[in-house]
């Protein structure tokens, strides 16, 4: 399937403040270098917050883990998990329709989608409360058929049980998610013949079922303060970066529209930078390999117009670029930008 950006975009993205958070703690997992392996958490964060991924996000975790855009395009349109248009104000609803969903009735789910929802998949409900897809198999192929609507499983459906899900929906209630034809999880729908000890005092739910009621966040669109940050792996106190207590994260996450570095680490020497390009106008430090405009005006801006002046950068100098270049450490040896320049400079 054919996978793009929508044609209708917002001007802007920002996390909310608990998300920034939690987004600036996942990116203090990996080694210094290696950020970009937070794109799909914090990709997810974004579709969590917003509903869908809009370019403006998507540009906003790119930038905030140093990354061309393009990279963090290409991860955002590749996984279907990701949707790249709006969904529903209330719930998108993941319909199953697989081969065990199919045979238990998944086109009578799917056309009561079509139905109550829209016409096609992915277009919005004329109140702008809902919108579905139909999807590959969700692993519960046992309770078929199933939805997933928002984070939880509804399983076990007929086309009455769905549609009662959605009027409740539309009204403002979250139906308990699980089975929804008396069955307590997985087991034969004709009842245990054995291993029945348990029957008896059990929770009246199973624990997914449990677990979904306990969090609340079914078809919540998550703002971060639902479970409190942390972070054990920065050591004793766990909380990232603004909470009490909390060492700091190896790494700043870069606002988006953050202005030009001017941090002096004490890492490495300073190379030579110039006030301004030479006669003739600044070369197109792009040709490096991993450097995108984003990053060429950063260079610029710390004094940094010229193939030559990389391709003379020392060890120590690169070490100088590598910790100073705020929200790209680490770039300029990981892209062996020296040795890149110097066969720019030769013409290779
Ligand atoms: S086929 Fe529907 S959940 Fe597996």
């Amino acid at each position: 399937m054919l996978r793009r950006l929508h044609h209708d975009q917002p001007d802007s993205f920002a996390f909310t403040p608990d998300n920034l958070t939690w987004a600036e703690a996942q990116i203090t997992k990996y080694p210094e270098g290696r950020q970009a392996s937070a794109v799909i958490p914090l990709l997810w964060r974004a579709q969590e917050q917003e509903g869908w991924l809009s370019r403006p996000a998507i540009e906003y975790v790119a930038d905030m883990l140093g990354m061309d855009y393009i990279r963090a395009l290409e991860v955002a349109t590749f996984y279907f998990m990701f949707q790249l248009s709006p969904v529903g104000a209330v719930a998108h609803v993941q319909v199953c329709g697989t081969t065990p969903c199919m045979l238990c009735g998944s086109e009578n789910l799917v056309a009561v989608c079509r139905e109550k929802i829209a016409a096609s998949p992915h277009e919005i409900s004329a109140d702008g409360k809902l919108s579905w897809e139909e999807v590959e198999c969700l692993g519960a192929c046992a309770n078929a058929p199933m939805a997933q609507i928002g984070k939880d499983y509804y399983e076990d459906l007929t086309a009455e049980s769905l549609a009662h899900i959605l009027d409740e929906l539309v009204a403002g209630r979250v139906p308990v998610p699980g089975p929804q034809a008396g069955r307590y999880a997985s087991e034969p729908a004709s009842g245990l013949t054995s291993l029945r000890d348990h029957e008896a005092g059990r929770a009246p739910h199973n624990a997914s079922v449990a677990r979904a009621l306990d969090l609340g966040d079914t078809v919540k669109r998550i703002d971060g303060s639902e479970v409190p940050v942390t972070a054990p792996w920065l050591g004793k106190g766990s909380a990232p970066s603004g909470k009490a207590d909390a060492p700091p994260p190896k790494r700043a996450a870069t606002a988006p529209a953050a202005g030009p570095a001017v941090p002096e680490s004490g890492t490495g020497t300073k190379p030579a930078l110039l006030e301004r390009p030479r006669e003739g106008g600044a070369d197109d430090l792009k040709q490096i390999k991993g450097v995108g405009p984003k990053l060429e005006k950063l260079l610029n801006e710390n004094g940094i117009y010229h193939l030559d002046q990389v391709a003379g950068w020392s060890a120590d100098e690169v070490a100088w670029a590598d910790e100073n270049l705020v929200g790209f450490k680490g770039r300029a040896s990981r892209d062996d930008w020296v040795g890149q320049a110097r066969k720019l400079t030769r013409g290779e």
